[in-house]
């Protein structure tokens, strides 16, 4: 059998998954690495230590005795997050990542600078997270720093280039920058001349399938490989996590519980009208396309709650009796906004709020108000694409911290009005990328393919009519929470 290894470059860990080519998880490996907040709003890390971590991870995969048959690699990588290289290929400086939010000023600029061209040509609205405002913040901030840039890569793609010395973006990766054309797959130039920045900064454009080298001799001597694996260019984290789902047509759609929350489609239309409410960025898959919803605090929502007011109580204990509370936990509401919002209200300045809260109440209640929180903000995502996409879903596949309690799995079946399916062996986006590797290895002709071998599905929550109802409702009153208490909420701030 042929194997192939999948990278995920996350935030906290580099995760590398040794998968046969029918699809069988046979070694896992992961390395972790810091993170730098210097200042508030700051967060950098040094690609060096992601580096150093692949080293390891991939040193302890060659310890098997199927890596001799490994035939391809590929990477998922977090997105957005900005390494700039000298004109020797040296890391300018750390690298700003996706979750750095220094860059208000630069966002007004692009805002500014573009107005509605920004969202024709790139389909995102400028955000403190994407790269372009990044690259900005350097040049108005930094310029030393910024003489010695002549490039700028993505995480994955840096350890690409480490590994096959070519440099190149890979284009779902390219869709977070704010400087693509997504429609044409191609770098905007229009953008670049508006904020007079060189287009010799943006490396060539590659598929996510494309073969970009083979691991260098010395490094695979290293690290005891064989000489001459393949490397393949990968894909944006969401991106290959919707390939780990299976999420490559209309009609079915991702959520994600992680700290932030994610709901997802893949689409065949560039076209589609978000209003810049969603994101929409390109798919791992040729000629696709995929929307995507934030919230910024799902998982982080309940972790504050059990950290704050059940220490002592482990996850189970703390959701052990949330079947038995009523939908709308008894006249209690919960928005997650705690940290700010993305979708649907681009707001970093909006603030969570209980409301309803009763003397009858128990912790119980507000742990399923929680839950039920972070699920209708989920689901604004989903009603974003049914207004402006006509979207219709057959199917939402439930991942991460969402797909832990069967409670809560039911719950969102209720409250999406949609069955929620459940994966057999959730390895996350580590599985996309080995996708990305089997595909451009050509152990399999197409994506569908690999999705037929690599996905298996395990449980369905079917919507149960009335508790829908029920959900309706209260849905509705969850909607009013915002507008209701933005201005509120943007005072305290003060
Ligand atoms: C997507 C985003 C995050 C990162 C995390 O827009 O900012 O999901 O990709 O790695």
């Amino acid at each position: 059998m042929k194997y192939i290894v999948g990278i995920d470059l996350g935030t906290s860990a580099l995760k590398a998954l040794l998968i046969g080519s029918d699809g069988t998880i046979c070694a896992e490996s992961s390395a972790a690495y810091p993170l730098y907040q210097e200042k508030a709003g700051f967060s950098e890390q040094d690609p060096e230590d992601w580096y150093q971590a692949l080293g390891n991870v991939l040193q302890a995969i060659a310890q098997r005795p199927e890596s001799k048959d490994i035939v391809g690699i590929s990477f998922s990588g977090q997105m957005h997050s900005l390494v700039l290289l000298d004109q020797a290929g040296q890391i300018v400086r750390p690298a700003i990542l996706w979750n750095d939010v220094r860059t208000t000023a630069e966002c007004e600029q692009i805002t500014k600078a573009l107005g509605s061209r920004l969202l024709e040509i790139t389909k995102n609205r400028a955000l403190e997270g994407f790269t372009l405002p990044k690259l900005l913040w350097v040049r108005n901030n930094e310029p030393e720093n910024w003489k010695r840039a002549v490039r700028f890569l993505l995480p994955k793609d840096y350890l690409g280039f480490r590994l096959t010395g070519q440099q190149q973006m890979e284009q779902s990766d390219a869709a977070g920058t704010l400087l693509l054309d997504l429609a044409q797959q191609q770098w905007s130039s229009e953008v670049l001349e508006c904020l007079d920045l060189s287009a010799s900064l943006c490396p060539p454009l590659v598929a996510s399938t494309e073969q970009i080298g083979t691991i260098l001799p010395e490094l695979a001597a290293e690290w005891g490989l064989p000489e001459g694996i393949s490397v393949f260019a990968g894909g944006a984290d969401n991106a290959c996590a919707a390939l780990g789902a299976g999420i490559l047509a209309e009609g079915s759609a991702m959520l994600s519980v992680g700290t932030s929350g994610v709901f997802l489609t893949a689409t065949e239309h560039a076209d589609h009208d978000y209003q810049g409410k969603l994101h929409l960025f390109a798919h791992a898959a040729s000629e696709r396309f995929y929307a995507m919803g934030v919230t910024l605090a799902a998982g982080y929502s309940l972790s504050w709650f059990k950290e704050q007011f059940a220490k002592e109580a482990t996850y189970e204990e703390l959701l052990a009796d949330i079947g038995e509370i009523a939908p709308g936990a008894e006249g209690l509401l919960f928005a997650p906004y705690i940290v700010g919002e993305r979708t649907p209200y681009p707001d970093s300045q909006i603030r969570g709020s209980f409301i309803g809260i009763d003397g009858r109440h128990t912790r119980s209640h507000f742990t399923k108000a929680v839950l039920e929180g972070i699920t209708f903000s989920l689901r604004d995502s989903m009603e974003l694409m049914k207004r402006y996409a006509d979207a219709h879903f057959s199917e939402i596949i439930s991942v991460g911290g969402g797909a832990k309690n069967e409670d809560w799995l039911q719950m969102q079946a209720d409250i999406f009005n949609v069955p929620i399916r459940t994966l057999k062996s959730e390895q996350g986006p580590a599985v996309g990328a080995a996708m990305i590797a089997a595909v451009g290895a050509g152990l399999y002709a197409t994506f569908e393919e690999a999705v037929a071998k690599f996905v298996v599905y395990a449980n369905t929550y079917r919507p149960n009519p009335e508790t829908v109802q029920k959900y309706q409702r209260i849905y509705m009153l969850y909607q009013e929470i915002y507008p209701a208490t933005c201005a509120l909420s943007h005072q305290l701030r003060k």
